[in-house]
């Protein structure tokens, strides 16, 4: 395969051509090996390149950046220690970056980007790895904010044109025991759906601690989970899951509007920045289907992350994988030995690169951060939100530069006073 066929092939601008190569097993004969870049190297980049590492033959990691060197050697070393990609390393000391403009070079490296840093940088991440021609691998939650999610919608376009794969780390999608059930759902096995209940409660959560050396940017940076700007607090950042299984159940469908509470009780300590450690949301879908959702993180306190679905005929608990007609018998769809989530969605892209059948989860992935998001809002603010308004807004939450130094906390937003930015 000659340097701009092979090209072409991974940019994807030929990829009828890559078919037939791989069909006649032309493909075979040439480099066609896929270089993969990891931007953001911590627990979730480093276990998606072994994944990415373990999903096709062909592959090697040869650029890394992550905002701190420190975290970027620690996830090299983790990575070297699983025996079985050790071959498919290839980061030389000039394919290691650190700093906010690291993704940049990144990008120009490689063919395939796993995107993994908190969820602030994703537009930005996205649309430069898009708009390069590199196929994506993109974590959850994939903005923090409305403009991030409009950018979102737009990369998404522009994957398409560009015939570039695009597949997002909302995971239970790829997860085969949760794809029969929702499977039978669709089905109408247990009529019409009514209403959702969907849970995401449990204990607290990390903090990294302080040195005295550090920046206040250092210190946002290094605790993200804590600011709204980097992490879209702990309701986007974590329950988005829930949310996105709620759409893949109404069949994509976004909410009309939301009316919430939230606050924090335990995250009381300025360390925490701004979250909240609670919310319960009620969230109005169309044809009057409502879904009661309730997030919390907090110590000492019952633990349950599920998502009950009511049907007219029956009922279904996602995360037991099972689905009940009523007056029926309960129908399990659990594999305890079904392949890891994680390792299908890597599957599923590296094939879909091969096959020249490009995929694109960017537009859902940016409705289920976009309905967690009106959640967010309708707690924060205190009123009914719709979905209207909230397209409306053009909420930023990014500050103005990325710079080490000094940087503000926000204050925690306060019911009756926050107000949700208009454009
Ligand atoms: N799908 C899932 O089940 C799942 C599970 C865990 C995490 N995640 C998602 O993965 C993302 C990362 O989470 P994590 O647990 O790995 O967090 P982490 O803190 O362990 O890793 C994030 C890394 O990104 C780095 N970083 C921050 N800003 C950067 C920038 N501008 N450029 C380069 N590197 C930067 C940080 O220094 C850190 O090392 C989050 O969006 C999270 O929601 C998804």
């Amino acid at each position: 395969m000659s340097d701009t066929t092979r090209r072409a092939f991974i940019q994807g601008t030929a990829a009828a051509a890559a078919t037939v190569s791989l069909a006649s097993g032309a493909f075979a004969a040439g480099d066609d090996t896929l270089r993969i870049g990891l931007v953001g190297c911590g627990g979730r980049g480093t276990s998606a390149v072994v994944e990415a590492l373990r999903a096709d033959p062909k592959v090697k990691l040869v650029a890394m950046c992550d905002a701190f060197m420190d975290r970027l050697e620690d996830s090299l070393t983790s990575i070297k220690s699983k025996g079985d990609i050790a071959a498919k390393i290839d980061v030389k000391p000039d394919g290691k970056f650190d700093g906010f403009d690291g993704y940049k070079k990144v990008i120009e490296r490689c063919d395939v980007v796993l995107l993994c840093t908190p969820p602030g940088f994703r537009p930005l991440h996205l649309k430069a790895a898009i708009e390069a021609g590199k196929h994506v691998f993109c974590e959850k939650p994939v903005a923090v904010d409305v403009a991030g999610a409009k950018s979102v919608l737009e990369t998404a376009k522009l994957a398409k044109e560009k015939n570039v794969s695009l597949c997002s780390g909302y995971c239970w999608r790829y997860y085969h025991p949760m794809r029969e059930t929702v499977k039978r759902i669709h089905d109408r096995v247990i009529g019409d759906i009514s209403a959702l209940h969907i849970t995401y409660l449990t204990g607290g959560i990390w903090h990294r601690g302080t040195k005295p050396e550090w920046s206040p940017m250092e210190y946002q940076m290094r605790n993200w989970y804590y600011y709204t700007w980097l992490s879209g607090d702990f309701i986007v950042e974590q329950h988005c899951h829930n949310f996105d299984k709620a759409r893949w159940v109404l069949d994509g469908k976004t909410p009309v509007a939301a009316t919430g509470v939230g606050g924090r009780q335990q995250r009381r300590d300025p360390k925490f920045g701004h979250i909240y450690d609670h919310f319960a949301v009620t969230l109005e879908f169309p044809g009057g289907v409502k879904v009661f959702s309730a997030c919390r993180q907090m110590e000492g306190c019952a633990g349950d992350i599920n998502d009950h679905i009511i049907g007219t005929k029956g009922s279904a608990q996602l995360m037991d994988f099972t689905v009940t007609p009523s007056g029926g018998e309960e129908q399990s769809f659990a594999k305890p030995n079904a392949k890891s989530m994680y390792q299908v969605e890597h599957d599923e892209l590296f094939a879909a690169i091969r096959a020249g059948k490009f995929m694109n989860d960017g537009e859902s992935a940016a409705y289920s951060t976009l309905t967690s998001i009106l959640a967010r809002e309708a707690a924060y603010t205190g009123k009914r939100l719709t979905w209207k308004e909230l397209l409306a807004s053009d909420l930023n939450l990014a500050p103005a530069k990325y710079e080490w130094g000094a940087i503000d906390t926000p204050p925690v937003p306060l019911p009756g006073v926050y107000k949700l930015k208009k454009a």
